[in-house]
């Protein structure tokens, strides 16, 4: 089967039930900073899943470009990418469970559409928690339509459980399918979810909470279904193949790159990979508008590229490499995403640029790379500031001969240098990243002082509910029952400011939770978090005094003369007891 025909059946299937068919959104969300990509199909529709009417009705489907980094170190086994393409099939608060799983049962088996033996599928539910119960009536219809127990796994909230996409909005419990891909074997009569050759293919969400920004999950009025059948995977099974890198999706990408690359290495077929699905993930970002950059998006742009390039290098590749990739790719999905052919100089352009900018400095930096025998926070950063490596790739090449740099050291090392280059100009690394991760370490330790403040000023039951932090301003809730007075605000900011003007060190301890609660260190203790806890302390040498203790992940600033002068910029309700605070560093 080819791309074009499982896109234009699984569309087809689903009008045939009543959905209605809507384009593609951009990677790039419209309207909405919760997060930097669009991850799945469901996530343009969020508004629509909350309640608002969808102008095409209640019943859709479509194909989504999704972008999504989180297994970014896995790319280049045979399943994961950045950049997928999702098919999904939505319920707007219309059908629920038994269509959606019958529906789902009927496409994937049915000898008119997919036609897979029942015998290569089993299936996971959710396994219930404190927040919903174990889902055995989506496990019923799977029997009702012949599935055998023994391929109907139970598992938790770590893999049956959608959502939400940002940090708050609509999930619930969901049902996955699996195929099993070694066509050696038989699949086994009961089903592991844990032996690799099960690969999930399609996920049916049934979303019937909201998540709230206290935490809580609220039941939605009308449940909705969310569906999403990875195409590259699903692709790849139905034409007997172990690796989406074998599609027609891949094999002409790959056949563009292997054409250039004229040096061995013992990472070379991997290499191929990760350069051709980075590269791709590039393209639909700049094809949607994004430029590399220091943050956010155009970070993650920057790092896919820069990825590439050392690969590339490494790989032998000569200049411009990249143009017969990008070809390969337009003659594969050029004709289902024209915004791919129209932006065609767009990417020329600024792959052009960014191969300039860093190109310059890269063989330097790997030579340098090369000479080091400790990878430490300092040496971290001479890369990133003197080669512009990120530091994703800098532990990577540190990783592939067995070191282990620790990120907070070099996040130290770095707010150590911005510092005393402040006054110098800000932002003038050579071929620099981020400077917001330097910022948003300070609003990090401003932000316990400021939690720290507020319980000075407004008594012990303050504590944090929920916080969330950027290069702009940190956001803190927490809890008081009454609106905070002008007065009060302005104690709390007179405090903070004074931690800060006298310069107190803050020091990160490692210590077992006992201790850590002991010590009265604030913070959401629990399991996950493990038994030795990082706990940041701030003290007042002169007084003999803890000024704030914490537990927390960090990093941190080492003096509060780092931080700046903060400000607050708005106290505002969020729900009964719950209140808010907006401040900025200036
Ligand atoms: N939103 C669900 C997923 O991405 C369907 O798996």
């Amino acid at each position: 089967m080819t791309h074009q025909e499982l896109r234009e059946r699984y569309l087809a299937f689903f009008r045939s039930k009543g959905h209605a068919g809507i384009p593609s959104a951009p990677v790039v969300p419209l309207n909405d900073p919760t997060v930097l990509f669009t991850t799945a199909g469901m996530h343009p529709l969020v508004p629509y899943l909350l309640g608002e009417p969808h102008p095409a009705g209640t019943r859709i489907t479509d194909v989504q470009k999704c972008i999504r980094t989180g297994d970014i170190d896995e790319v280049g086994d045979d399943t994961h990418l950045t950049f997928f393409e999702m098919l999904g099939n939505w319920s707007l608060g219309d059908y629920f469970k038994r269509e959606a799983i019958s529906w789902s049962f009927e496409f994937l088996t049915s000898p008119e559409w997919l036609g897979i033996p029942l015998e290569r599928l089993a299936f996971t539910c959710f396994a219930g928690d404190e927040h919903a119960p174990k889902d055995e009536e989506a496990a019923d219809i799977w029997r009702s339509l012949g599935v055998p127990d023994a391929r109907i796994a139970f598992l938790g909230r770590e893999n049956n459980w959608w959502g939400p996409a940002g940090t708050t909005g609509p999930c619930g419990p969901d049902t996955e399918m699996f195929y099993w891909i070694d066509s050696a074997v038989p699949a086994p009569e009961r089903f592991d979810p844990s032996d690799a050759r099960w690969v999930e293919i399609w996920n049916d969400v049934f979303m019937q909470y909201r998540k709230t920004e206290s935490g809580a999950y609220e039941k939605l009025a009308k449940p909705n279904v969310d569906t999403g059948m990875g195409l590259e995977r699903t692709l790849t099974v139905l034409n007997n193949k172990r690796s989406v890198y074998e599609t027609e999706l891949f094999v002409p990408l790959l056949a563009a790159l292997r054409e250039q690359a004229t040096l061995e290495h013992p990472h070379r077929e991997r290499f191929l990979r990760i350069i051709a699905d980075h590269m791709r993930a590039a393209a639909f970002m700049i094809a949607d508008g994004v430029e590399p950059s220091n943050k956010d998006r155009g970070y993650v742009l920057r790092r896919l590229l820069r990825r590439s390039m050392v690969y590339a290098r490494q790989l032998g590749m000569h200049e411009r490499w990249w143009q017969s990739l990008l070809d390969a790719l337009r003659a594969v999905l050029g004709q289902v995403y024209p915004e791919l052919v129209a932006t065609t100089d767009a990417a020329d352009r600024v792959i052009t640029a960014e191969d300039e900018k860093f190109g310059k400095t890269l063989d330097k930096g790997l030579r340098e790379f090369e000479k080091l025998e400790v990878v430490d926070g300092e040496a971290a950063f001479n890369l990133y500031q003197t080669y512009g490596f990120p530091w994703e790739l800098t532990y990577e090449l540190a990783a592939a001969k067995g070191l282990h740099p620790d990120r907070h050291a070099f996040e130290l090392a770095f707010t150590k240098h911005k510092d005393l280059s402040r006054t110098a100009s800000a932002g003038t690394f050579k071929g620099g990243l981020a400077d917001h991760s330097e910022v948003v370490v300070r609003y990090h330790t401003a932000t316990h002082l400021m939690h720290q403040a507020l319980r000075t000023v407004l008594g012990e039951h303050v504590l944090q509910k929920g916080s969330n932090i950027n290069a702009e301003r940190t956001r803190f809730d927490f809890s008081h029952p009454q609106k905070v007075t002008s007065e009060e605000l302005r104690r709390v900011e007179e405090l903070v400011n004074g931690w800060i003007q006298r310069d107190l060190p803050v020091t990160r301890e490692m210590m077992p939770q006992e201790k850590a609660r002991e010590l009265g260190a604030l913070g959401a203790f629990g399991e996950k978090y493990g038994d030795i806890v990082s706990v940041y302390t701030v003290e007042d040498p002169a007084a003999h005094k803890v000024v704030s203790r914490e537990f927390c992940g960090g990093p941190h600033v080492e003096r509060t003369g780092m931080i700046g002068h903060f400000r607050i910029l708005k106290e505002e309700a969020v729900s009964t007891g719950i209140r808010r605070i907006k401040a900025v560093l200036e």
